[in-house]
C-alpha cells in the first residue's frame, strides 16, 4: 500500500492527511518564493538616504545567490511620498528619488539575463492629491469630475457625508472648498479614493496594467483591494464588536459597506482577465496577479475566482494568518490549526502561499522572539505552494529602533503617543548588508530612516561568512523547497502535547519532516509516516540545536525545549 495512505488509515488522531492537487501542471509561480523589495531601504546607490533602483540593480546578484527566482517592488511610481510611494502622482513614471524609466528598464533586462520575475505594486484604490485627475477634479473639469467619491456633507455641509472611518483614523473624508464637497480618502486625506463605477477610470486604471505589461513586467501586486468599491448611497457602517476600539479608530465599524463589495471581486476578475489576454497576444510566461487581503478566510478565497472556475481572479491571495493569528504564546496546536484550516479548506484548483512579514507588519523575529526566527523559517519553507519574503527576513532581520521625531509612517508621526503602537517604521529600516558604515546601505549619508543598531551583529556579509547562520539556513531550504512541489502531500501531527510536525512525502521512499518543539520540555518523538527500515537524515537545524546538518538520526528523535529540525528520510 502506498505509505500515505497507510499512515492516513494509521494515525488518524491528531493528524490532517489532505494531498493539494495542482490543476493544469505546475507553472513558475506555483511553489515560487517571491523576495518583496521595499525600494527606499534596500540599497541607496547615489548616497542621498533613499535606496533607489540603481541600488537594486547593484543587488540582483544577492536574489539570484539566495536561490530567488521572482521579486515584488513595493511603488517606485512618481509620488510625493506622503505614504512612503503608495500614494501616487503618475502611474507611468518613476520617482525621481528611485531613478528614471531607462533605469527600470535597466533593472528589468538585468532580472531577466538572471533569471529573476519582477512584479509591480499596483495601487488602484487611491491615487495621490497631486495626481492630475485629482486636479482636475477639483477644478470640476468635466472629464475628470466623476473620477473620485464626492458627496455633499451631512448638517449643511458642514460634517462628512457619514460615519466612516480611515483606516489611518479619523473621518474618512475631506472637505475642498474649490468644489464645496467632501472626498473620500480610506487612508491619508492625501490618498483620495478612486470612483470605479466611473467606467473612464476603469479603463484608464486598465491602461496602467497594459503599459508596465508592454515594458516586461510579469504581474502585479494588488494593494489594499478589498477597499476598491464602497456601496453607492454611502450609508453608515455599523458599530463593530470591537469593545476596545473608540470612534477614530478604523476597528469600531464593522466595514460591510466599504470592503469586499461583489463589484470588487468582478473588478480584480476582470483585470486577470486582462493579464491573461495579454500573455496570449504577447507570448512568455504567465503574467501574475495577487492580492493584499486581510479579510477572513471566506472572503479571501473569492480573490481567487469563482469556485467553479468560471471565473478566474488573482493567482494567489496572501494568506496573512501566520501574522495576524500566530504570536508569541501560540502553541504547537494553533499554529497547526492555523495550518490545517488553509491546507484543508482551500479548493484544490487554487494554490495556496504562505507569508510571515511585510513591510506594514513587525519583522517575524520581532513579533514572535527572535530565538523562534530560524524555526519560523523552516516552518515557513515546509508549507505547500508559494512562499513570500519580505527582504531581511533572509538574515533573520529584527525591527529597527526608530523614535517619533525620526519616523515617516503618516499614521504614526501626527500623533506621538500613539508612534510605538502603531508605527510601521519599525519594520522599514535599511537592509544590513555588512558591518560598514549605514551597514553597507549607503556610503554614509543621511538615511531616511535609522539603520538598526544591530547590523554589526546581524548582516548579511557575515551571515554569508557563518558556518551556521540564518542566511545559510534560508539557501538550504529553498533548495529542498524546489522537491516540494503542489502533487507533494501535506501531512501536520502534533505530537506529546507540544512537537509539531509537517510532512511531505514525496515518494514511498523520500519525504521531508519538520519538527519543531514549541513551548515545550524535552521531548522524544517518533518522526511521523514514516517507514520501518528508512535513513533520517538532517538537513536544516536550528542554529543552536544539537542536531547538525549531515547528522543521521534514528526515527526515535530527541528535542530540547524550543528545537527544531527538518530531516530527509529515505530508504
Ligand atoms: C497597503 C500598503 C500600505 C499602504 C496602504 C495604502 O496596505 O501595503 O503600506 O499604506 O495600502 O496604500
Amino acid at each position: 500500500m502506498n505509505l500515505n495512505i497507510l499512515l492516513c488509515l494509521v494515525l488518524v488522531a491528531t493528524i490532517s492527511c489532505n494531498p493539494i492537487v495542482e490543476a493544469g501542471g505546475q507553472d513558475w509561480w506555483q511553489t515560487a518564493v517571491f523576495y518583496q523589495i521595499y525600494p527606499r531601504s534596500f540599497k541607496d546607490s547615489d548616497n542621498n538616504g533613499i535606496g533607489d533602483l540603481q541600488g537594486i540593480i547593484s543587488k540582483l546578484d544577492h536574489l539570484k545567490d539566495a536561490g530567488v527566482t521572482a521579486t515584488w517592488l513595493s511603488p517606485i511610481y512618481k509620488s510625493p511620498g506622503v505614504d512612503q510611494g503608495y500614494d501616487i502622482s503618475d502611474y507611468r513614471d518613476i520617482d525621481p528619488i528611485f531613478g528614471t524609466l531607462e533605469d527600470f528598464k535597466q533593472l528589468l533586462a538585468k532580472a531577466k539575463e538572471l533569471g529573476i520575475k519582477v512584479i509591480l505594486d499596483y495601487v488602484p484604490n487611491h491615487t495621490s492629491d497631486e495626481h492630475e485627475w485629482f486636479k482636475k477634479s477639483l477644478e470640476n473639469d468635466n472629464e475628470y469630475n466623476d473620477y473620485f467619491i464626492w458627496a455633499e456633507g451631512r448638517n449643511n455641509n458642514t460634517e462628512p457625508p457619514n460615519n466612516w472611518v480611515s483606516h489611518f483614523k479619523g473621518p474618512a473624508w475631506t472637505f475642498r472648498k474649490e468644489r464645496g464637497l467632501w472626498y473620500l480618502n480610506k487612508f491619508a486625506p492625501q490618498q483620495p479614493d478612486l470612483n470605479y463605477r466611473n467606467p473612464k477610470v476603469v479603463q484608464a486604471m486598465k491602461d496602467v496594467l497594459n503599459f508596465w505589461m508592454d515594458l516586461g513586467v510579469d504581474g502585479f501586486r494588488v494593494d489594499t483591494i478589498p477597499d476598491l468599491f464602497e456601496v453607492e448611497d454611502l450609508r453608515d457602517e455599523p458599530r463593530s464588536d470591537d469593545a476596545s476600539a473608540t470612534p477614530n479608530d478604523y476597528e469600531y465599524l464593522s466595514h460591510i459597506y466599504t470592503q469586499d463589495l461583489d463589484e470588487t471581486y468582478d473588478m480584480v476578475y476582470q483585470w486577470r482577465e486582462l493579464l491573461d489576454e495579454h500573455q496570449k497576444t504577447n507570448g512568455g510566461d504567465t503574467r501574475v496577479l495577487m492580492t493584499e487581503v486581510y479579510s477572513d478566510f471566506e472572503k479571501n478565497i473569492k480573490y481567487y475566482g469563482l469556485p467553479d472556475g468560471s471565473r478566474r481572479g488573482a493567482h494567489f491571495s496572501f494568506n496573512f494568518e501566520l501574522i495576524v493569528k500566530v504570536n508569541e504564546g501560540s502553541s504547537s496546536m494553533d499554529i497547526l490549526t492555523i495550518i490545517d484550516r488553509w491546507v484543508d479548506n482551500l479548493p484544490e484548483i487554487y494554490t495556496p502561499n504562505w507569508v510571515l512579514g511585510n513591510h506594514d507588519q513587525h519583522r517575524y523575529p520581532s513579533r514572535l522572539g527572535p530565538e523562534n526566527r530560524d524555526s519560523f523559517m523552516m516552518l515557513q519553507s515546509m508549507l505547500p505552494g508559494v512562499q513570500v519574503t519580505y527582504n531581511g527576513e533572509e538574515i533573520g532581520m529584527e525591527d529597527g529602533q526608530v523614535s517619533c521625531d525620526e519616523g515617516a509612517d503618516p499614521q504614526a508621526i501626527k500623533n506621538c503617543s500613539i508612534f510605538d503602537a502603531v508605527s510601521r517604521d519599525f519594520e522599514r529600516t535599511p537592509f544590513q548588508w555588512d558591518e560598514s558604515v549605514n551597514a553597507g546601505f549607503n556610503d554614509g549619508g543621511r538615511t531616511w530612516l535609522p539603520v538598526s543598531d544591530k547590523y554589526l551583529e546581524n548582516n548579511l556579509k557575515k551571515q554569508k561568512e557563518g558556518v551556521r547562520s540564518y542566511y545559510n539556513t534560508f539557501k538550504s531550504l529553498i533548495d529542498i523547497r524546489k522537491e516540494l512541489t503542489l502533487k507533494v502531500p501535506t501531512k501536520t501531527a502534533l505530537l506529546k502535547e507540544s512537537v509539531m510536525a509537517i510532512s511531505r512525502p514525496i515518494n514511498d521512499c523520500r519525504a521531508y519532516h519538520f519538527l519543531y518543539n514549541r513551548h515545550g520540555d524535552t521531548k522524544e518523538v517518533d518522526i511521523p509516516y514514516g517507514l520501518d527500515d528508512s535513513k533520517y537524515t538532517v538537513v536544516a537545524s536550528k542554529l543552536t540545536s544539537q542536531h547538525i546538518i549531515g547528522d543521521e538520526v534514528s526515527q526515535q528523535i530527541k528535542l530540547d525545549p524550543n528545537d527544531s529540525l527538518i530531516v530527509r528520510e529515505t530508504c
